[in-house]
């Protein structure tokens, strides 16, 4: 039920630090050490690479999951769009392990690659927020979001759930492996949790750039570099499918090799600006995108800000600042369909879950 909450959308990212508490407490034994099905532990560590297979949102998940498992448990890992797999079939590892991301469960492109993978004889794991869907009982191993049922269109609290369980997967892992590591994923994502919080009590203020920047625009584009660009890609869908603005998110060093002939006065240009060693990079690609007359937008993060930054969220761990930064991204998204009389939890032409190829 929505509650006093107008729409299922808003409810749902408020619920974004409660998600993360509950995540913290389902992976956790009571002696603090995590907890983690002890057969994705085995699948882990004798895999010898990844596949991440997922659509929409859980894919843009996935990008941020290739993050954290590459650069803590030293896997290798390919993330894939579940419906380009059967095409564009890569030339497979001699250990794959194949990780399908899916809130619902149910993608039918999701389940084809399933499918096709089992008959091969590969192992698979389902990360979903419905253990019992089809893509958690077809595969040999499952890990829950706990995110709560997710009733709006547009994927909000599943995404940062992904990305939280994918930490901890990461985690788990390289500590399995023995590898050694100075982070620890709990701590961090209660620090998240907090930081989150402080975020769904700003919504005025990110209501006030929703009507600033977008309620009128017809298109608007989201920079970013290194881990912030794959925010950017989750911005622009969250944004189009609710709001029908024409929106793209674009690494920020390619604006120069094309899209930057799409600036025009007054585009609306929304830069992420959490990573300090691209901090200079991206801001470089500011003054070129305003120089060009962009109504620029810097969402950045607390010890990167500058004064003339539209927004700045709380200081987190680097590499998990896409749950943080997404979140004043989703309400800009919703603020702007809002503003535009648009169906914020039932966009056209779209279903919850996608259950034909
Ligand atoms: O249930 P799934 O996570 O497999 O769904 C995948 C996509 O259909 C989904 O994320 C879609 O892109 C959302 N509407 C995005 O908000």
């Amino acid at each position: 039920e929505k509650g006093t909450y107008s729409h299922f959308m808003l409810k749902e990212i408020d619920e974004q630090p409660f998600v993360m508490r509950k995540i913290i407490n389902e992976y956790q034994t009571e002696n603090n050490e995590l907890k983690m099905d002890t057969g994705v532990r085995q699948a882990m560590n004798s895999c010898d690479r990844i596949y991440i297979i997922a659509a929409g949102t859980s894919y843009h998940a996935g990008l941020v999951g290739k993050e954290f498992i590459e650069k803590l448990a030293n896997i290798p890992v390919e993330v894939h769009i579940a419906s380009e797999f059967s095409y564009n079939t890569p030339l497979l590892s001699e250990k794959p392990l194949f990780i399908f991301i899916s809130q619902s469960g149910e993608t039918a492109d999701s389940r084809a690659v399933l499918v096709k993978i089992k008959e091969m004889g590969h192992p698979a794991l389902t990360i979903t927020n419905v253990p019992g869907s089809t893509l958690s009982r077809e595969a040999d191993y499952t890990l829950n979001l706990y995110a709560g049922p997710e009733i709006a269109v547009a994927s909000t609290k599943a995404y940062t759930a992904q990305i939280a369980v994918l930490a901890i997967l990461a985690v788990d892992t390289a500590k399995t492996k023995g590898l050694s590591l100075d982070f620890d994923p709990m701590r961090e994502l209660a620090i998240v949790a907090n930081a989150m919080e402080v975020l769904t009590d700003q919504k005025e203020a990110i209501e006030d750039l929703a009507r600033k920047y977008l309620r009128t625009a017809r298109n608007a584009f989201f920079i970013g570099r290194s881990i912030d660009y794959h925010v950017c890609l989750e911005a622009a869908l969250k944004l189009k499918e609710i709001s029908y603005i024409q929106a793209e998110g674009f690494a920020g060093g390619e604006l120069k090799h094309g899209t930057i002939a799409l600036i025009e006065e007054g585009t609306p240009v929304i830069a992420l600006a959490t990573q300090k060693n691209v901090n200079y990079s991206i801001r470089g690609n500011v003054q070129e995108v305003v120089a060009r007359g962009a109504n620029d937008m810097v969402i950045s993060m607390k010890g990167l800000e500058q004064d003339t930054d539209a927004f700045v969220i709380p200081h987190v761990h680097e590499l998990l600042t896409p749950l943080v930064s997404v979140v004043p991204l989703q309400l800009l998204s919703y603020y702007a369909a809002l503003h535009r009389d648009c169906d914020v939890d039932k966009p056209r032409n779209l279903a919850k879950s996608v259950t034909v190829e």
